[in-house]
């Protein structure tokens, strides 16, 4: 499976790509944004991407350039079938692959994945409210805010619920080819 964005397509993670999604697992600026665990070392990544692919409630891909080089990842966790929703986690690895549009633009194409071919008709994500480059992100894909969460004596780490519907999503003309 690829899907074809603008910019950047989705594929499947390979195990060439294993070292690299590691190296963002450990780095601290990433993880000071991303809630959930990533894999720190080659048996945790194995793991991972064996869970992830016999997991009927998990579609887990590579971003990668046209050129195929390896930017970041992205996966759709929780999938309700029954609900037909699921929630979207999302992370580019390098600073210098920020801020390039590519993380939309994975984005609108899951969305259209998600919701053209797996029939889903919600899509939500949770996200840190001080982190204002994804929230400016996911609200140009059309996730508007739903409610907001705070941990238990944790004052700075507000969580901002975001989502999508199927029926509000204006997909971009990007064609997922499955
Ligand atoms: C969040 C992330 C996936 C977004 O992908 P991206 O490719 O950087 O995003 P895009 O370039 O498509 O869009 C970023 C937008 O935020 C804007 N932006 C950047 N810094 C900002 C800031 N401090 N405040 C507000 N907006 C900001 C950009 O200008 C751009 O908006 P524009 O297109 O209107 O100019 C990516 O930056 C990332 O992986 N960050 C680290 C991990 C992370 O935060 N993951 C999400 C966890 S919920």
């Amino acid at each position: 499976m690829r899907l074809i964005g603008k910019k950047v397509d989705l594929r499947p993670i390979q195990e060439e790509d294993l070292p690299e999604l590691i190296r963002w697992g450990r780095n601290r600026e990433l993880q000071h944004f991303m809630d959930g665990e990533y894999p720190k070392d080659l048996g945790e990544a194995h793991q991972w991407l064996r869970q992830a692919e016999a997991d009927r409630q998990t579609k887990l891909l590579a971003i990668v350039t046209k050129e195929d080089r390896l930017i970041g990842d992205i996966e759709l966790v929780h999938i309700s079938w029954r609900r037909r929703e699921c929630e979207l986690r999302i992370r580019i690895g390098e600073e210098e692959d920020r801020n390039r549009g590519h993380g939309a633009d994975a984005i609108r194409t899951l969305l259209l994945y998600a919701f053209s071919s797996l029939h889903l008709e919600r899509v939500y994500l949770r996200v840190y409210s001080f982190n204002k480059r994804a929230i400016r992100c996911y609200t140009k894909c059309g996730f508007r805010k739903e409610g907001r969460l705070r941990r238990q004596n944790d004052r700075e780490h507000e969580i901002i619920l975001m989502e999508v519907l199927r029926s509000q999503c204006l997909p971009s003309s990007a064609n997922p080819a499955v």
